[in-house]
């Protein structure tokens, strides 16, 4: 990797065991409460950033910096062209607080790929912002401790990219007390909150069949979402909750035992989506294939089978077992009318330097 300039860097996406739901500032990454993720292997986020320090033929830096940045996509075919608005504007704003925070002058381009199918409905933003935030940093010549990086990563507008920082198991805190006195809004943010690992990839092989039943943009964004959920009546009841739930997962984890994490995996995703429903207004992000593939996963079970659902913000499933009941579970999802494709995903390492640049 070269100090300044260029790098490319690949990140993966992650999946939460307990959820980060509801945040005084999505924008900023300020959860209300802690979450643990599983870092996925398959799904990953590629991203090459180059940098052109100002009198290095990059014109002189002023208010309308962040505008020259170029953001590009690359497709699945690997043809590379400039991001839509809604795409490039978030990335921009994140390669601005990049260079405030390197205290670097000039401007980037930026090319991002996704591993897996792009309008799949996946959440590919944890994965991006983190590969985005690894190799700005880099491309800008700064180096920085993976804490550092985490935390500035959760400051992107997906809170959750502060996880996929690490590989394994991950856990990321909740922001501090409200700060009444300041401005009434709550935390200022300003304090650090970076993810970090609980175990490594190779403590439990967990594997994640993603069902993915319905493509395209989910109808509300997870940002929305977060905001959403604080006006639902069942709110404080789930935080109420959490600290027990934490601690069951992280003891399961530790434990390697499946039969105490896989209640609450689905207590956390019921609390998401029945939040969300009770949100004013509501958010209903389930469709008819979302219920099939929970009904296949209770028979699974019913019939022996070790495994679990866990579902993000949006209709797609999340299916985790240990090693050894992937190939049933594989074979039951696979057979599932509802179901339009299934990614084969597992626990797996986290962010690594890629020779091969996008651009
Ligand atoms: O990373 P964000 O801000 O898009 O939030 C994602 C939140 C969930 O995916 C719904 C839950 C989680 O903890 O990953």
């Amino acid at each position: 990797m070269t100090p300044s300039g260029e790098a490319t860097v690949a990140a993966p996406a992650n999946i939460a065991f307990v959820k980060y739901w509801g945040s005084r500032d999505p924008a900023r990454g300020l959860p209300e409460n802690r979450s643990i993720s599983m870092t996925l292997s398959r799904c990953r986020s590629v991203c090459t950033a180059v940098f052109l320090p100002e009198g290095d033929g990059a014109p002189e830096a002023g208010a309308g910096e962040a505008t020259r940045d170029e953001v590009l996509r690359v497709d699945e075919r690997g043809v590379a062209r400039p991001a839509p608005e809604p795409f490039a504007a978030p990335v921009r704003s994140h390669l601005a607080r990049i260079r405030r925070w390197a205290g670097a002058a000039g401007r980037f381009r930026i090319a991002t790929r996704n591993s897996f199918p792009t309008g799949a409905g996946l959440a590919s933003s944890a994965s991006g912002f983190a590969a985005l935030t690894l190799a700005a940093a880099r491309a800008v010549g700064r180096e920085a401790a993976p804490e550092e990086l985490s935390d500035l990563a959760r400051r992107s507008g997906s809170g959750s990219a502060a996880r996929s920082l690490f590989g394994g198991y991950v856990e990321w805190p909740a922001a501090g007390p409200r700060d009444r006195a300041s401005d009434g809004e709550g935390s200022g943010g300003d304090e650090a909150l970076p993810a970090s690992p609980i175990a490594p990839p190779d403590h439990w092989d967990l594997r994640d069949l993603i069902a993915v039943v319905a493509e395209g943009a989910k109808e509300v964004p997870s940002r929305e979402g977060h905001r959403r959920v604080l006006g639902s009546p069942y709110f404080r009841t789930r935080l109420e909750l959490l600290p027990e739930r934490l601690e069951e997962v992280r003891r399961a984890i530790a434990d390697r035992d499946f039969d105490r994490l896989a209640p609450v995996l689905e207590r956390e995703a019921v609390d998401l989506h029945f939040l969300a429903m009770s949100a004013r207004p509501p958010i209903h992000y389930w469709v008819p294939g979302t219920l099939e593939v929970l009904a296949a996963v209770r028979e699974l079970r019913a019939g022996g089978v070790p495994v679990a659902w866990t579902m993000d913000a949006g209709p797609n499933v999340h299916v985790i077992c240990p090693a050894e009941s992937e190939e049933a579970v594989r074979d039951r999802l696979a057979g599932l009318p509802a179901v339009r494709s299934l990614i084969r995903d597992r626990v797996g390492p986290g962010p690594s330097s890629e020779a091969e640049p996008l651009l």
